[in-house]
């Protein structure tokens, strides 16, 4: 249905984050916000995704790699000059074509499907998606005739008192009959107050043209929320996050106390797992099923956890994997561990993965039992049902056997285990 060209504007310099990172490169729950927008137009069926990009053009260009295409717009000279530098993409589009805001990470796919529907449906040659907010300050306004038909779009700075006080807001999201937009785009003319070209321009060009021109109203007011700020990026973080964790809930993951649950957006969590306050779970985390984590548990990217295990308060770990019913109860630290099932990590278990030049592999096999505060000093190899005792220091490069018994500092072998 959707599968016509789309435009995502994301050349801006996003001036009023005040940061050194260009603003779509923001994460929002562990993932950037371009991604959230890449995403939702994918899901909707888009498959030809052109993305502008202008400021700092060289990293949004590393990070989006050849997911989609990219179209550089060298000054930024407004929306409508992002979409007339796209429109080289658009050469010989007869169609229709979806333009939106690579700022908005809020919206919903059904939205943008419920828009390109009555777009084709009314055969209007512009549907763009409005939003009722409390404060309209920082949108563009709705301008409506006497009929309720949409006449125009008025940014902040053009606004007349009266129509400051509409709060019907501009989302940022359009579809276009591709033919009609490139004329308009050559109609709009310069902001003499932003010195930019508005693309919002275009509806006051083509409603005097005659041309018919359709509005979808979504009901959801904070699908449209535009990140401009730090304070936008922190409202949508809270919005997604919960948003997130009622998802879990719904696939059957207990979460304790939402609020002080924290999991990114591409995080995995298998049923009657249940998550306790405190804890925080980041990108491409995978962990089975009824396992219990946290409180106070942080799990870094590339952890891997298997069924039944748990992992209690100040445990960190990171690019590590965690076999069936392996416990690590108490403050504790793997990085880089591949930890085999039923294996007891104690208290204060550390492992000491970074040499100060590389990151370093410790390996424990199934069933083996680290004492409370071991140093493992990585590459270091724990055999199965092994054990380390309380206090040791286990030096890089070690491989306890299977069933060994290591005391001390440094580590010594005194015995076999009979467990
Ligand atoms: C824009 C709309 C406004 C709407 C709001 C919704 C215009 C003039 N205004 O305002 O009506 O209510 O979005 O969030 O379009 N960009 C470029 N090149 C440029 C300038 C901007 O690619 O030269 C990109 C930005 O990276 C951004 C998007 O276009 O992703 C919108 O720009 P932004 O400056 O955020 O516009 P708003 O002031 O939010
Ligand atoms: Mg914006």
């Amino acid at each position: 249905m959707g599968n016509f060209p789309t435009i995502i504007l994301a050349a801006g310099k996003g001036t009023r984050m005040k940061s050194k990172v260009p603003k779509i490169l923001h994460p929002v729950c562990g993932k950037p916000l371009i991604q959230y927008v890449i995403d939702t137009v994918s899901a909707v069926g888009s498959l030809k995704i052109c993305v502008v990009i202008g400021h700092q053009a060289h990293s949004v260009k590393k990070y989006l790699g050849n997911k989609v295409t990219t179209i550089v717009q060298k000054k930024l000279l407004g929306t409508a000059d992002a979409v007339k530098i796209a429109g080289r993409y658009l050469r010989n589009h007869k169609g229709n074509v979806l333009v939106l805001c690579g700022d908005t990470p809020l919206l919903n796919k059904n939205t943008i499907k419920q828009l390109i529907q009555c777009h084709q449906k009314s055969k209007a040659i512009c549907t763009f998606l409005t939003a009722f907010v409390e404060d309209s300050t920082r949108y563009g306004r709705v301008i409506r005739d006497e009929k309720g038909s949409p006449i125009a779009i008025r940014e902040e700075k053009d606004a007349s008192r009266l129509e400051k006080n509409i709060n019907e807001i501009n989302v940022g999201v359009y579809c276009f009959k591709g033919e009609e937009l490139l004329k308009g785009l050559e109609a709009i003319k310069v902001n003499p107050r932003k010195k930019e070209y508005y693309l919002t321009d275009i509806i006051d060009i083509l409603s005097k043209r005659g041309k018919k021109i359709e509005t979808v109203t979504t009901q959801d007011h904070q699908e449209g929320i535009g990140v401009n700020t730090r304070e936008d990026l922190a409202f949508v973080e809270s919005v997604v996050r919960k948003r997130i964790l009622e998802n879990f809930m719904r696939q059957g993951v207990t979460i304790v106390d939402p609020l002080t649950t924290y999991i990114d957006a591409d995080a995995k969590i298998g049923q009657d797992t249940v998550i306790r306050p405190f804890t925080v779970i980041e990108n491409s985390v995978r962990i089975g099923r009824r396992c219990i984590i946290g409180p106070f548990a942080r799990l870094r990217p590339g952890t891997r956890i298997g069924n039944n295990a748990e992992v209690g308060n100040f445990a960190e770990i990171s690019r590590s994997e965690l076999g069936d019913y392996t416990l690590m109860k108490h403050f504790s630290f793997l990085g880089d561990a591949q930890v085999g099932s039923r294996v007891n990590i104690g208290a204060g278990t550390v492992t000491a993965n970074y040499d100060g030049r590389r990151k370093n592999k410790t390996r424990i096999r199934d069933g083996a039992f680290i004492g409370s505060d071991s140093i493992l000093v990585a590459p270091v190899t724990i055999g199965k049902k092994a054990i380390t005792g309380a206090g040791c220091v286990v030096t890089k490069g070690k491989v306890v056997p299977d069933k060994g018994v290591v005391v001390g500092v440094p580590a010594k072998l005194i015995s076999k285990s009979k467990r």
